[in-house]
């Protein structure tokens, strides 16, 4: 996977992306809105990039590297993991990097390769209540509130994303053509 943005290449991961991945999410203020919210291990930074790199290869809905065509160092993630009913769209960045619209940026690039190449239907986003960052882009992708929840008794809330209207008209017009065929 490839893409460009105007800032950034999006592009799979590689094995040579651990240790810059590994110094991200080392960082306490990066992992305090997941999961835990603790600091991730070498160990399971690895791990981590091993198993997008896997889905990557499997079937390309994965979590992509995000890397600055200013300075060329990867800044994070940003892409999709498939779970059993529903794709989660997720995205990690490191903290120098925040607040300069990157993760605004990669987020709909990301969006719209994962519907029009990829095709994905059901994608969602959960993020903690509080995470006023990822709100704020959520709300530019133009998914809908569905459900609030907890984890780690902190408030979550999910987003899905709203069928694209063409779809729902196609719909409408089969069924209207099934219901004149029968007539
Ligand atoms: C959440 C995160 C991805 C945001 O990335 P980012 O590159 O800073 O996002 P952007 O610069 O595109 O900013 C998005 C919006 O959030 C706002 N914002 C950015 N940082 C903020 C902060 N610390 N507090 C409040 N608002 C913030 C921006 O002003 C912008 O709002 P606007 O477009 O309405 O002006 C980044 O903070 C991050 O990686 N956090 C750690 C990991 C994480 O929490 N992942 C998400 C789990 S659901």
């Amino acid at each position: 996977m490839y893409l460009e943005t105007p800032r950034l290449v999006i592009r799979s991961f590689a094995i040579s992306d651990i240790p810059q991945y590994a110094k991200i999410v080392s960082d306490p203020r990066v992992t305090r809105d997941l999961a835990d919210g603790l600091p991730h291990r070498y160990k399971e930074a690895e791990n981590y990039i091993r198993d997008c790199m896997r889905r990557d290869e499997a079937t390309g809905v994965a979590r992509y590297a995000v890397v600055r065509k200013s300075e060329g160092d990867l800044i994070g993630f940003c892409g999709f993991k498939e779970l059993d009913d529903y794709i989660d769209f997720g995205w990690r960045y490191a903290q120098h990097a925040w607040s300069q619209g990157y993760g605004t940026e990669a987020a709909l690039a990301v969006l719209d390769y994962g519907v029009r190449a990829l095709r994905l239907r059901n994608i969602t986003v959960t993020t903690f209540t509080a995470n006023v960052a990822s709100l704020r882009i959520i709300r530019k992708l133009g998914f809908s509130r569905a459900l609030e929840g907890e984890h780690h008794g902190r408030r979550t809330v999910r987003y899905d994303q709203q069928e694209p209207p063409n779809n729902a008209l196609q719909r409408t017009r089969q069924r209207r053509r099934a219901v004149e065929r029968g007539r």
